[in-house]
């Protein structure tokens, strides 16, 4: 990949260490086997409702509607809990609910209703991860198929992936140009392309993305804006900016959890210390950003009161956590904090964020979007990472994501 920008490529060791994670937290082991027999439990009862259905991105009251696969980008997180619960219990029918999902994955590739660069996040988790845990080959084309699409967003003036709508949409002058914090884990996707097919022009993509996310979306102290503007004929950068958080200059915490963990698959997947320096940097930004329970604010420059949290930003950055501690260097004072960190999140969620009794979800406390009162509900995102989490910490477990 060609260099990142000066600004971000230190050496991972200058990147200190949280502190506070430099020594153990106390763990219950229990407690996380438990939150994970009781999550397969809340899937396996959620099978028969959702069929080939979906739950709504967020929850009314604790419990999800339901919703076709036919816009929006949070299917596949249902999909990879199915198929989560599948490798888990190796129970089939867990499988076959999987299956029956990625039917409508294909069905909507061929509608063409797919003008997002959501793709990663759709088809990683339902046809990338069906792949890997049948070997299905219709699964692999599929997934091809949606790398394809994503590759078509590119816009090769600024380099980077355009977030929202089709390519040359006059009615949404505002999304020309625009990306965001949140296609770092769209990323996945190419570079398993490149990696299935042997084709380096979607790691190319997917590099000149993230090193355009670098230069612009990553302000110098580590934080990071949520978007960012671009002339598309010039390439010239032009602002950042909000869709979800607080406030244009703020620092929106699900936003920098998907930049965590996005550098850091894209580390997993490279091998390049670049990457790993600047996950360590959002790391340590957003780790020195956290109460002491080890659940974010939704965005870190809210005013204090009244203290909205955002589970699923935890629950992304246990993931983001670990996978940076699997890149490091074994035994290193920066591998020990990450994992530490990602193991007090994930105890912390299991203690005081989950869901009561009545709910078909996980956890407690996710904030989709703060700004239109859709907080202190269980996300579906935050559910598909929690488990994904507790299966690093309770079993071996491959991820679907690198
Ligand atoms: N990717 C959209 C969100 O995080 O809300």
């Amino acid at each position: 990949m060609d260099r990142l920008p000066r600004a971000v490529a230190a050496a991972v060791s200058d990147q200190g260490v949280p502190s506070r994670y430099s020594t153990p937290v106390a763990v219950d082991r229990r407690r996380l086997e438990e939150a994970r027999s009781t999550a397969v439990e809340t899937i396996d009862s959620n099978l028969e409702g959702y069929c080939d259905r979906f739950p709504t991105p967020s929850s009314t009251e604790y419990r999800y509607g339901t919703v076709p696969n036919t816009n929006g980008w949070t299917q596949g997180f249902w999909t990879g809990l199915c198929w989560l619960a599948y490798e888990i219990t190796g129970t089939e029918r867990f499988r076959r609910s999987a299956q029956a999902q990625l039917e409508t994955f294909d069905r909507r590739l061929e509608s063409g209703a797919i003008a997002t660069h959501d793709l990663g996040f759709l088809y990683t988790l339902s046809a990338v991860a069906g792949h890997q845990l049948t070997g299905t080959p219709a699964y692999r084309s599929t997934a091809l198929s949606a790398a394809n699409l994503l590759c078509d967003r590119f816009l090769p003036a600024p380099g980077m992936i355009q977030a929202w709508d089709s390519m040359d949409d006059p009615r949404n002058p505002d999304n020309q140009g625009r990306m965001i914090a949140d296609t770092m884990m769209n990323l996945p996707l190419l570079y398993w392309a490149s990696e299935t097919t042997g084709n380096d022009d979607y790691q190319r993509i997917a590099d000149t993305h993230a090193r355009t996310n670098a230069a612009t979306i990553v302000r110098a102290d580590g934080s990071t804006f949520h978007t960012f503007d671009f002339d598309v004929a010039s390439g010239e950068p032009l602002m950042g900016g909000t869709h979800q958080g607080h406030a244009t200059e703020s620092c929106w915490s699900r936003g920098q959890a998907w930049q965590l963990y996005g550098y850091a698959i894209a580390a997993a997947h490279t091998g390049q210390e670049a990457y790993t320096t600047l996950a360590c940097k959002l790391a340590n930004y957003y780790l020195d950003a956290l109460p002491e329970d080890h659940v974010p604010h939704w965005d870190f420059d809210a005013p204090a009161e009244p203290g909205i949290r955002d589970s699923s930003a935890a629950a992304i950055a246990v993931c983001g956590l670990d996978t940076l501690s699997r890149v490091l260097a074994l035994a290193s004072e920066q591998q020990t904090a990450y994992r530490n960190a990602a193991l007090a999140t994930l105890d912390s969620l299991a203690a005081s964020y989950t869901t009561p009794a009545t709910s078909n979800g996980l956890l407690t406390d996710g904030a989709y979007n703060t700004p239109e009162d859709d907080y202190d509900e269980c996300t579906i995102w935050g559910d598909y990472f929690f488990v994904e989490g507790l299966c690093r910490a309770t079993k071996t477990h491959r991820p679907f994501w690198y």
